[in-house]
């Protein structure tokens, strides 16, 4: 979908039909008609009068996501349509709102058909949007650089939910990594890629135990955007389980389908790397992901085992599909071996279906140990249009993880909170110096829709791409 900006007049402007937003019906000259129709302006509400030309879309309030759910219900009806342009009056608005409608626009139209034999044609649509001319808060060219920010945030999250959604038959770490260095090159960024000789040599035997009875050899993705005005240096790391059987403590059979999602974690972080070098923000920013896939075989990892990480730390495996924090604490530790002096290391990962449980299936849970981070992250997470929730730490889950045998057990003693200890085993493979640096982010919830809500069409959602972007253009404010 094209969106241009115009500070025309909406009557002046030529399209084949008009998007109207309805926040208060009673203005409307169609008023009568849209009642009989029983048209009221809540999410998701719409009529199109094919007559006259119009799509009204009701919304609730003037926030992001009311504004984004609104426009997205009329983009898709717009789809279904043969018009080539349609036309929104966003004058009376408040300018920031021009976000969301952008992000909403193109989030909305993202379609998913790749494994449909019969493909249907992208239309070539157009958007155009009334905008005041030098409106009260922002200028023409502020506008624009809206526009072009949120068009490249947009796209992010559509390449995460283009790799997310690829099925494991033709998704696995080498696909990855190979989809990884294109998006580097296309973002004009250095990669590195490390198969299983590198691991075996860095003593990453966590990491390398989970993928072992793949038949599939993992990958370790390591992608720089590095450029000369940095500011800051940051460490994105993510969980890449391009599919997640269980392993030998195998997932019964409704909980494995869907598990193609459980690399969601590296595509967010790979989709993320790729706006902030698009966007040309003023930060060293590196992104690691840990490309493994979680299978069974004679030559898989077993409860029982134990496993010494990079860091030293030994861990004993109790369950084999609580595999994400394995290949995490290697790629954690491989990070902060790599980069020094960092300001902030953050991981993403579909970890725990007990994230879901706790926070419910729309909602990231944030943890770490620096409460002013943790707070800070979630407030941006709200202001880029995701939902989030903090998750406390305390001694006593601190404690759950303990073993008799080794250093860590990877599952806890408790069956309670098993978001918060999970979390809790990432910080043992979190330096010292680095403890205040850290944030962890479960997107095991909002990473896979399995029934549409809002702007998110069934499959992946690209969480994490727009609260990270949001959080880092803040971090010098
Ligand atoms: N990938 C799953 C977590 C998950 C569950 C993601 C549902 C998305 C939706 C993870 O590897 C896992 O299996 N975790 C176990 C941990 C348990 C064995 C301690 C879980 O959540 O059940
Ligand atoms: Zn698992
Ligand atoms: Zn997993």
């Amino acid at each position: 979908m094209k969106i241009n900006l115009t500070n025309s007049k909406i009557n002046k402007i030529k399209s084949d039909v008009e998007i109207v937003l309805v926040n208060d019906i009673d203005n409307l000259k169609e008023k009568e008609l849209l009642e009989s129709l029983e048209f009221k302006a809540l999410d998701e509400a719409i009529v199109f009068l094919p007559e006259g030309k119009k799509i009204f879309v009701g919304f609730e309030d003037e926030t992001y996501d009311s504004l984004a759910i609104a426009i997205s219900t009329a983009i898709k009806k717009f789809q279904t349509t043969t018009f080539k342009s349609a036309k929104i009056d966003l004058t009376s608005f408040d300018s920031v709102l021009l976000k969301p409608i952008v992000e909403g626009t193109i989030l909305g139209s993202y379609t998913f058909n790749n494994y449909k034999s019969k493909k249907e044609k992208k239309k070539k649509q157009e958007l155009i949007i009334s905008i005041q001319e030098d409106s009260p808060t922002l200028d023409n060219i502020e506008l624009n650089s809206i526009l072009k920010e949120s068009t490249i945030i947009s796209k992010a999250v559509n390449k995460a939910r283009d790799m997310v959604n690829t099925t494991p038959g033709d998704f696995y770490p080498e696909v990855m990594a190979q989809l990884a260095k294109k998006l580097a090159k296309d973002a004009g960024i250095d990669y590195k890629i490390k198969g299983e000789k590198f691991l075996l040599k860095n003593n990453m035997n966590a990491m390398l135990s989970v993928g072992r009875a793949s038949i599939h050899e993992s990958k370790l993705i390591h992608l720089t955007y590095k450029p000369k005005e940095a500011n800051k240096k940051i460490i994105l790391v993510g969980k890449g389980l391009t599919y997640d059987s269980g392993g030998l403590s195998l997932k019964p059979a409704d909980y494995m389908v869907t598990m193609k999602s459980d690399k969601s974690g590296g595509c967010t972080v790979l989709a993320t790397i790729w706006a902030i070098a698009k966007l040309e923000l003023p930060y060293e920013i590196h992104a690691v992901v840990g490309a493994v896939e979680n299978m069974i075989g004679g030559d898989a990892y077993k409860p029982d085992d134990v496993l010494k990480a990079k860091n030293g730390t030994t861990i004993e495996v109790r369950n084999t599909d609580a595999e994400g924090r394995l290949v995490l604490a290697d790629c954690l530790s491989y990070a902060q071996d790599e980069i020094s002096d960092i300001d902030y290391i953050f991981d993403y990962a579909t970890l725990t279906g007990a994230c879901v449980v706790g926070v419910g299936q729309y909602t990231t849970g944030i943890m770490g140990n620096n409460e002013i981070l943790k707070r800070n992250a979630v407030s941006s997470a709200l202001n880029s249009g995701e939902y989030a929730s903090s998750l406390d730490f305390n001694r006593y889950l601190k404690k759950s993880i303990k073993s008799e045998i080794a250093d860590i057990s990877n599952i806890a003693s408790t069956r309670y909170g098993g978001a918060i200890t999970a979390g809790l085993f990432l910080d043992n493979f979190v330096a010292k110096e680095n403890k205040e640096k850290w944030l962890h982010f479960d997107i095991a919830g909002p990473a896979f829709v399995e029934k549409a809500w809002g702007y998110n069409p069934y499959g992946a959602s690209g969480a994490g791409v727009r609260m990270t972007i949001e959080f880092l253009k803040n971090i010098n404010k």
